[in-house]
């Protein structure tokens, strides 16, 4: 973890920050010495992410929540802003994927991805903005490159975090003046993920996602942790509206033209 931010007295909402790359962004607030909340559906992750992140020396919260219910992300946010005041830092990741060809999925399939991503994301924005902390909250959307990099069998996911991402870029007009930073990150293939699990099967196929990323590597939650911690430091004191894809430099190179490059550079 990192030593390089302070984020002691700082408190941080993490929607979704029970799992993957979201609890790897909770963990290293929690060791910069953040007072740090999560939210997810499941209560036995609520209460194993909890657990780990006292273990890590910090003051924990967690609400049993789906970010689709908006009554119940209002109470979470209202019932943490109780207990420990206003918000520093708001993370909203909760989200759902799927691989599944546009003409085979049912409305139903496409909408619950929709309602998780965008919709969720709006309803923990909208509800938190009482509670964040006017000026100086950093406000952080994780995105992914889907939005914005077209991919076969995500047509829901690419629809819903290109909505994310405009989100992010309206909010920061809308709230700038408030001194509330609004910004997505977009991770690339990260490792030991739900999301790659889905997308990324077998070693077959991790391999061939790990040759398009120009880094040739996979990442890891801790480096979009590390990143979550950068746009809300004070060294991004100036930094809202954008889409940081933290990702080995897949967004920059596409899926194509990285694995292009790797076949006319075998031996770089
Ligand atoms: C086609 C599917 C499907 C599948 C579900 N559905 N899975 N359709 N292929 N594999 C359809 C169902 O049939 C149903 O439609 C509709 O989707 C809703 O399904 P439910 O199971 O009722 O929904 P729900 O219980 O709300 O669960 C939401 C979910 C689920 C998104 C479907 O997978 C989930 O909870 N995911 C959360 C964890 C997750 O996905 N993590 C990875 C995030 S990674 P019908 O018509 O039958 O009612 C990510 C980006 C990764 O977001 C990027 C990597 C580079
Ligand atoms: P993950 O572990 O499944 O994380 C998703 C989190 O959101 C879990 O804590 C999950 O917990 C929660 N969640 C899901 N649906 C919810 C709902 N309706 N209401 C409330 N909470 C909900 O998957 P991940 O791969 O780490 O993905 C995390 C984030 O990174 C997502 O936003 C994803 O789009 C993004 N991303 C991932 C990758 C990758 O390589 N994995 C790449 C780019 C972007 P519950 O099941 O308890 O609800």
């Amino acid at each position: 973890m990192s030593a390089t931010f302070d984020f002691t007295d700082k408190q941080v909402f993490i929607f979704g920050g029970t799992s993957g790359i979201n609890l790897g962004i909770a963990r290293c607030f929690a060791s910069a010495g953040a007072r740090v909340a999560v939210a997810s559906r499941s209560q036995d992750k609520v209460d194993a992410a909890v657990a780990e992140l006292e273990q890590l020396g910090a003051q924990a919260d967690g609400y049993s929540l789906d970010v689709r219910d908006t009554d119940a992300v209002e109470a979470a946010l209202a019932a943490q802003a109780e207990k420990a005041g206003a918000l520093d830092v708001l993370v909203s990741g909760a989200a759902g994927n799927f691989p599944a060809l546009a003409h085979k999925m049912s409305p139903n399939a496409f909408k619950s991805v929709v309602d998780i991503d965008l919709l969720g994301s709006f309803h923990v924005l909208r509800a938190a903005f009482p509670h964040l902390k006017k000026p100086g909250a950093s406000v952080i959307n994780i995105s992914a490159p889907q939005a914005f990099i077209a991919m076969p069998l995500q047509s829901h996911v690419c629809a819903a975090k290109a909505g994310v991402d405009m989100l992010t870029r309206t909010l920061a007009l809308e709230w700038g003046a408030l001194g509330i930073r609004v910004n997505s990150i977009a991770p690339g293939p990260i490792d030991d993920t739900e999301g790659m699990a889905r997308l990324a099967p077998n070693e077959a196929a991790r391999e061939a996602c790990r040759k398009t990323v120009p880094m040739q590597r996979f990442g890891a939650a801790s480096e979009i942790g590390e990143a979550a911690m950068f746009l809300s430091s004070d060294a991004a004191a100036y930094v809202s509206g954008v889409v940081l894809p933290v990702d080995g430099g897949w967004a920059v190179a596409g899926a194509g033209s990285a694995a292009l490059a790797a076949s006319l550079m075998p031996n770089m």
